[in-house]
């Protein structure tokens, strides 16, 4: 299969390529514009080739994205590009809507006039907002999104859609949980926990740590993706849970335990605005449309992200300079509690 992926120097697009470059069938068109999330060391061993192209450049960019197309000949774009994180669209929210919105309504357009024969929409479960215990959402559940970041997404969710409905452009939309493993850029609570306890920092807390959020290892959700592509129905929605609903604070607690560093670096902060107290999703449809499930237990992908960190505290310590201190500063700076 032939595949234009958009976002693949990051952190879950970066594993789906890891993923398709072990498969002797599959030919790959990566488009990265190496925002401060992209990186290109995600990708060290894959090289440019026959089967794997890295092209560099902005999803918002129709012409890029039509070359593109024409030079990869996809049988299925796979659309992971987007501004990713909820703290970084609250203090900013314009790039998000540039990238999340014009760049996924770009894609879409150059992919209806070439006639892509399938386009896969990654989203996420922050579309359908804080969903009270003891209920789970699936896909026909209302969206009410409660940042910038999720609004995008589901605008974007909307926009794919009505993509298959208006021009039968063969659109299927995944929301996934919330991710983690290895390569995940340290905004991320998980790989910032793991990264400031290595390093006796704060380990900064929103609120009273009491949010759920369902967590979904990074090759589970790939595999996922890959299943819903290749067993799941256009124009169809398709849930991806975790199965592993847990509050910050235990999983905070659990990285520390895993560290040997005392519960004292936990700092509380003064709480994320709007932040979204449970996400629960029901991932059945795609589990009985498709045989998908997730495989990692959480403790093993959570040793296993721990190690990965620990044996690459070079990528870290440049991950973590320029830029990132100073997202960190505004993010943090004058929060504790
Ligand atoms: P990430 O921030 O790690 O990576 C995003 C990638 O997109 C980067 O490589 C960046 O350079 C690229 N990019 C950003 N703007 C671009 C543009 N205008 N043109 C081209 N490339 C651009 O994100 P991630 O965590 O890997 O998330 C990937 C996708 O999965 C996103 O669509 C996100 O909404 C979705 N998602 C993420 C999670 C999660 O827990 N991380 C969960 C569910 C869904
Ligand atoms: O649910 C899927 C979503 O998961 C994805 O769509 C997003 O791209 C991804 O960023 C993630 O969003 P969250 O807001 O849930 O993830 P984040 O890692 O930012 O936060 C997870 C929880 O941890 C959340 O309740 C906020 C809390 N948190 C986060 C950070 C960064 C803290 O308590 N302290 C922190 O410093």
């Amino acid at each position: 299969m032939r595949f234009l992926v958009t976002g693949g120097a990051g952190f879950i697009g970066s594993a789906f390529v890891r993923m398709l470059a072990a498969r002797p069938d599959a030919h790959v068109v990566n488009i990265d514009k190496l925002t401060y999330a992209g990186n290109p060391e995600n990708l060290a061993g894959i090289e440019q080739g026959e089967r794997y192209r890295f092209l560099h450049g902005d999803i918002c960019d129709a012409k890029l994205v039509n070359a593109a197309i024409e030079e990869a000949r996809p049988d299925a774009i796979v659309h992971f590009a987007a501004e990713s994180h909820v703290d970084r669209s609250i203090l900013s929210p314009e790039p998000v809507f540039e990238t999340n919105l014009r760049g996924t309504l770009t894609l879409l357009e150059a992919a209806r006039l070439k006639k892509v024969p399938r386009f896969l929409h990654v989203s996420t479960d922050e579309v359908y907002g804080s969903i009270e215990s003891p209920h789970e959402a699936d896909e026909n559940y209302p969206l009410r999104a409660s940042s910038p970041y999720s609004a995008s997404k589901a605008g974007s969710d909307l926009l794919a859609l009505s993509y298959f409905v208006t021009y039968k452009l063969a659109v299927t939309v995944t929301r996934a949980s919330n991710n983690y493993g290895p390569h995940q850029f340290p905004e991320k609570l998980i790989p910032l926990m793991i990264s400031n306890a290595m390093e006796d920092k704060p380990l900064p807390i929103y609120g009273d740590g009491m949010q759920i959020r369902d967590w979904l290892y990074v090759d589970d959700h790939c595999r996922a993706i890959l299943a819903a592509i290749e067993r799941g129905k256009p124009g169809e929605i398709y849930n991806i849970g975790g199965s592993r609903a847990l509050p910050n604070i235990e999983v905070v607690c659990k990285i520390l335990a895993a560290l040997g560093k005392p519960q004292s670096l936990m700092q509380a902060v003064k709480d994320r605005p709007g932040h979204d107290r449970r996400y629960a999703l029901s991932s059945e449809k795609l589990m009985r449309e498709t045989g998908w499930k997730p495989e990692m237990p959480f403790e093993q992908g959570l040793q296993a992200t721990i190690d990965w960190y620990r044996a690459n505290s070079a990528w870290v310590a440049r991950v973590k300079s320029g830029e990132y201190l100073h997202y960190y500063e505004q993010n943090y700076s004058g929060r504790a509690i």
